[in-house]
């Protein structure tokens, strides 16, 4: 993007009733926010006093621009606020979870039970020899014992590094090398529409040629188990026979790193963003309490899974840090058919539901009927994260599954701010098609590329203005990479993102700002699946770019030119297809390949996918001074 463009901005309002904000724990959205301006430090100090410490830190925030220490000489675990203390305090026969599996199998653990297993598994993982600091790679679906696995690496301080099981084995292969991980933790199988899909296998392809692994430990819910192939396999629950159900925290740094996450980049290999124990767990809690209010009663839904950073806040470190309790399932939206969903929020009396524009999309085509079978009176609050919310889903969600009465939070952030960041805090004017406003804590605005502000109606691009505690430490071992986020706009971070801000200062996600594309609300990068392309024989060279999917958001296309010898048929689109399938997985799936003689590049060879994204959107090619001939 090079020249900032006009955005007509709409302006509709819905005022939810007063008493979501009289009854909140933020209270007055304008009133925090200006405290915080005051005194940012003081702001986060108070927020941090919320979580349990083990030593108090001395120094709320050193930053040493693009580097930031928060909470500095502080020491904690993350486990003991999200487990200990609701035991202590009177919450541990409270429910923390709740599975629903798709065949309607239901398990439920109290925070006693929870905090019973976590310490159990996490003595399990240092009998095979896993310390503090060694990384955890997670490849499983989502099941208690996913959350127990991961609570227990906190516990003991081993970083998990979790990949959603839809990733194919080069995906993970990728992940578990970079990240040197000592031990892979799967499932035989995870369930899916009725069929049972292998993990194991997977992770049997992906393991191979990655020295750093000792142990696969295997979650085995089939009764084909435990004749594990080699003596590299673990079995889940063999190996807590005789364990002891006391594990004291590991005292982890404030700074200390608590996980990694990858997420796709621009180029080459997937990031992998590190967060911090401290920062981390101070915005989770934040966030969960205060702007999706979650109390004592409030039994929360988030329908992400356990790989992506949404599943990592909002159903795990956030909500249960607040003591909250919390639904897990394994259930896909439309099996056995689209009313599943609303059925599990009758039955357990959902009361915040957080879910996908697609989701929403999805279910926006099936049909009203299908929610209106169902009683979705517990719901209080409805969340949206992942990609804009457009104007007519943010209505329909609004009107179908809100009742004209639940707000609706429509929250931007991203694997590498951890946190919410932009939302409508409860109470302020909802409007269709805005994300909303920046949190107390967060300094956001929209600036040209010298980092200019711009006024009310020019879009530009998305920066944050100030570190915040739940920030990325960095690129794990790659710190490069990391530093390209806070220097490339002023000092600035650039969330990579473009958006506009209205007279009001709220703020409308407009999408990606470079060649990430947001499919059904995953991020992919096109030079991932451009090189799954191109490792088919067949294949040349190959561009991705995004095209609009009326459900999806954005579809993957690919233009293809073929090796010599080659000829485009149907067969070639479908092997290519699946090979995309296999290597990285479904979500990667091009919806469309074209067999093309030429890429628009630049003079210096770059592919201007720009130019395919134009001509394939019948758009004004733009700035093409840079096309080679
Ligand atoms: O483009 C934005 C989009 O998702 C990107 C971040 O993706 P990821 O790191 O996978 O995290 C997703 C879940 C937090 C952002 O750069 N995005 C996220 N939330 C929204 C959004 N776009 C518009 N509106 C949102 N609410």
């Amino acid at each position: 993007m090079s020249e900032n463009f006009e955005v007509k901005v709409d302006s509709k309002s819905y005022i939810p009733d007063p008493a979501y904000r009289e009854q909140s724990f933020l209270g007055d959205y304008k009133a925090v926010y200006k405290e915080f301006i005051q005194d940012p430090d003081e702001f986060w100090s108070r927020m941090a006093k919320e979580i349990e410490w083990i030593k108090p830190w001395t120094k709320v925030l050193e930053w040493n621009h693009p580097y930031a220490r928060w909470f500095t000489g502080g020491t904690l675990n993350i486990t003991t606020s999200c487990l200990d203390r609701h035991v202590k305090e009177g919450r541990r026969n409270k429910l923390a979870l709740i599975w629903r599996g798709e065949d309607g199998e239901e398990r439920v653990y109290t925070y006693r039970q929870l905090h019973r297993d976590v310490m159990r598994f996490a003595n399990a993982l240092k009998k095979i020899g896993v310390q503090k600091g060694d990384r955890i790679c997670f490849y499983m679906p989502l099941v208690p014992e996913h959350i127990i696995a991961l609570l227990a690496c906190a516990r003991i301080g081993a970083i998990h590094s979790i990949v959603y099981a839809g990733f194919g084995a080069e995906a993970l292969h990728s992940r578990i090398r970079d990240a040197e991980a000592k031990v892979v933790i799967t499932a035989d199988v995870g369930k899916r529409r009725g069929k049972v899909i292998s993990l194991r296998s997977i992770v049997d392809d992906a393991v191979r040629n990655a020295p750093s692994v000792e142990k696969v430990i295997v979650l085995c819910r089939e009764k084909c188990s435990v004749e594990l192939y080699s003596e590299m396999e673990e079995d889940f629950y063999s190996l807590l026979e005789g364990v002891s159900a006391d594990c004291s925290p590991e005292e982890m740094d404030a700074e200390e790193p608590l996980f990694i996450l990858y997420t796709s980049g621009t180029t080459g290999m997937p990031k992998g963003i590190v967060h911090s124990c401290g920062g981390y767990a101070t915005g989770v809690h934040y966030t969960a309490k205060y702007l999706f209010d979650l109390k004592e009663n409030d039994v929360i839904w988030c329908t992400a899974d356990t790989g992506w950073i949404t599943g990592h806040s909002y159903i795990v470190y956030g909500p249960l840090s607040v003591g909250a309790t919390v639904v897990i399932t394994e259930t896909t939206p439309d099996w056995p058919d689209p009313g599943i969903w609303w059925s599990i929020i009758e039955e357990l009396g959902v009361t915040l539901f957080y879910t996908a524009p697609t989701a929403i999309r999805m279910f926006m085509r099936v049909g009203e009927e299908w929610p209106n079978k169902y009683n979705l009176d517990s719901l209080r609050i409805i969340g949206s994260v992942g990609e804009p919310l457009n104007p007519e889903a943010f209505e329909w969600y609004y009107r179908v599954i809100g009742k004209m009465r639940c707000p609706i939070l429509d929250t931007w952030w991203q694997t590498e701010t951890g946190m919410h960041m932009i939302t409508t805090p409860l109470g302020e004017p909802m409007k269709p098609g805005f994300a909303g406003v920046p949190i107390p804590g967060i300094i956001a605005d929209v600036v040209d590329e010298e980092g200019n502000s711009l006024p009310p109606g020019q879009g530009g691009l998305l920066v944050i203005k100030k570190p915040w505690p739940s920030m990325m430490r960095t690129v794990y071992r790659n710190d490069e990479r990391y530093k390209k986020y806070w220097n490339q706009i002023k000092d600035y971070y650039a969330a990579g993102d473009l958006a506009v801000k209205d007279e009001d200062g709220y703020f409308m996600i407009l999408g990606r700002a470079d060649d990430i594309i947001i499919v059904a609300g995953h991020n992919l990068g096109t030079a991932e699946v451009e090189s799954a392309l191109v490792e088919h024989e067949a294949v040349a060279e190959a561009a991705v770019i995004g095209v609009p999917d009326e459900i999806k958001g954005q579809a993957v296309k690919a233009f293809v030119i073929l090796v010599k010898g080659y000829t485009p048929s149907q067969k070639l689109v479908s092997e290519l297809t699946y090979h995309v399938r296999m290597s990285i997985g479904p979500i990667a799936m091009p919806a469309a390949i074209e067999f093309v003689d030429t890429l628009p590049r630049t003079r210096s060879g770059k592919i201007m996918r720009r130019i395919l994204k134009a001509k394939e959107m019948n758009m004004d090619l733009g700035d093409t001074s840079t096309l080679e001939e």
